[in-house]
């Protein structure tokens, strides 16, 4: 049995396109693996921990094996709380709007939090390396149109490209996506891209 566990980074709720996109994803898994557990977070709802100095020395305490006091420890339990509970996931899901040309700063806040050295991933004499094994689907959305390659993708769409680089470094390296692109070019484009989008997330979806 599996754990997927589908992070939602839109605020938009019903009016969301990443969220349809993804939902509709997450339905289809649901109908061809009703045994597994399947638990949504939504990272403007999670009321992440802030990185304060406090809780940030825990960070460097680590990164320079130095033991912690109690009470940054206490502050660091939100931390690996997240962690956690990030990490007990084989399978993840995100729904992720493009704004100002990269990813919304509650996800962002969501990333800062997970990788944290000796956690998610670890350094040492040969390099970083990812200690999260998790496969990932990832359904995008975005007002305008980025190509996938060439050099108007390069300068930007920093979206994808920070996500996946991200969740990279910390060992997730099996990504899918389906993106919905162009969202706020008038209805025909709309309703062409979602259907697109679609296709190509179920078509994920039935081997996930
Ligand atoms: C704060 C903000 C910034 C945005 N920046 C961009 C952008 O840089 N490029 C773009 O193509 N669309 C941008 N958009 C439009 C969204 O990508 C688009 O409306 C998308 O459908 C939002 O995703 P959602 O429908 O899942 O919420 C932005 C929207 C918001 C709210």
């Amino acid at each position: 049995m599996s754990r997927l566990l589908y992070i939602q980074a839109s605020p938009r709720g019903e009016r969301s396109h990443s969220l349809a996109l993804a939902d509709a994803f997450v339905a289809a898994y649901r109908k061809l693996h009703p045994k597994d557990a399947v638990e949504t977070r939504n990272v403007f709802q999670m009321n992440l921990p802030a990185l304060d100095g406090e809780t940030l020395a825990v960070k460097y305490n680590i990164m320079h094996g130095e033991p912690s006091s109690d009470a940054e420890k206490a502050r660091w339990k939100a931390v690996e709380e997240v962690i956690a509970d990030f990490k007990a996931a084989d399978k993840l899901v995100f729904a992720v709007p493009m704004w100002n040309f990269n990813i919304p700063y509650a996800l962002k806040h969501y990333l800062d939090v997970l990788c944290q050295p000796s956690y998610t991933f670890s350094a040492g004499p040969e390099g970083y390396k990812g200690l999260c094994a998790a496969k990932a689907f990832i359904a995008y959305s975005r007002g305008g149109e980025y190509p996938a390659t060439g050099a108007a993708q390069d300068i930007w769409n920093f979206q994808s490209t920070y996500l996946e680089f991200q969740l990279r470094f910390i060992g997730i390296t099996d990504v899918q996506s389906a993106i919905v692109q162009p969202t706020l070019k008038g209805p025909e484009a709309l309703q062409k891209a979602k259907d697109a989008a679609l296709a190509k997330a179920l078509e994920i979806a039935a081997t996930f």
